[in-house]
């Protein structure tokens, strides 16, 4: 799975924007999701009232890096073993996903067009992927 050149054009361009509202974007996510999906909550039991600010960073960090994906590697071993401790599943990334596309619309509005938006869903799906495969090995050796 590799993702398109037009997609890492696009969130390269958008990320600065993205990324300048990064916090509001990913505050706004979390109620969406909770909105939606209030059996989620459980999972976030224990977080901190910043959460958001590390799944904002972790966005950032992705978007700017996105043709270095390597630079991250650090990062996405942390999220594996936090996702882990907390029987993080699969079928939670498209939640996710869907609560990040629909704040990242409503937080800036007529800045993001449909074009964007589909760029920004398949960084999101991409990198969901390499989550979810490492998940996998991760859950597999416990
Ligand atoms: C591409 C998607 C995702 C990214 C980039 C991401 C990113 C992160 C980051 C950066 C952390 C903090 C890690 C640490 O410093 O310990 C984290 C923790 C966490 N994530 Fe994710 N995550 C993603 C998907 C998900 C999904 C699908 C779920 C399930 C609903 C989830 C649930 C959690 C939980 C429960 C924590 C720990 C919160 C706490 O108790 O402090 N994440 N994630």
């Amino acid at each position: 799975m590799e993702l398109s050149a037009k997609t890492i054009e696009i969130v390269k361009a958008t990320a600065p924007i993205v990324a300048a509202n990064a916090e509001a974007i990913t505050s706004t996510m979390y109620k969406i999701m909770f909105t939606n999906h209030p059996e989620i909550k459980e999972l976030f039991k224990d977080a901190k009232p910043d959460q958001h600010k590390k799944l904002a960073a972790a966005v950032g960090a992705y978007a700017a890096n996105i043709d270095n994906l390597i630079v991250l590697e650090k990062a996405i071993e942390k999220m594996v073993s936090t996702h882990i401790l907390k029987n993080v599943q699969p079928e939670h990334y498209p939640i996710v996903g869907i609560s990040i596309l629909e704040a990242i619309k409503k937080v800036l509005g007529d800045a993001v067009t449909l074009e964007v938006l589909d760029a920004w869903k398949e960084a999101y799906f991409f990198l969901a992927h390499v989550l979810i495969e490492q998940e996998k090995l991760a859950y597999a050796d416990v």
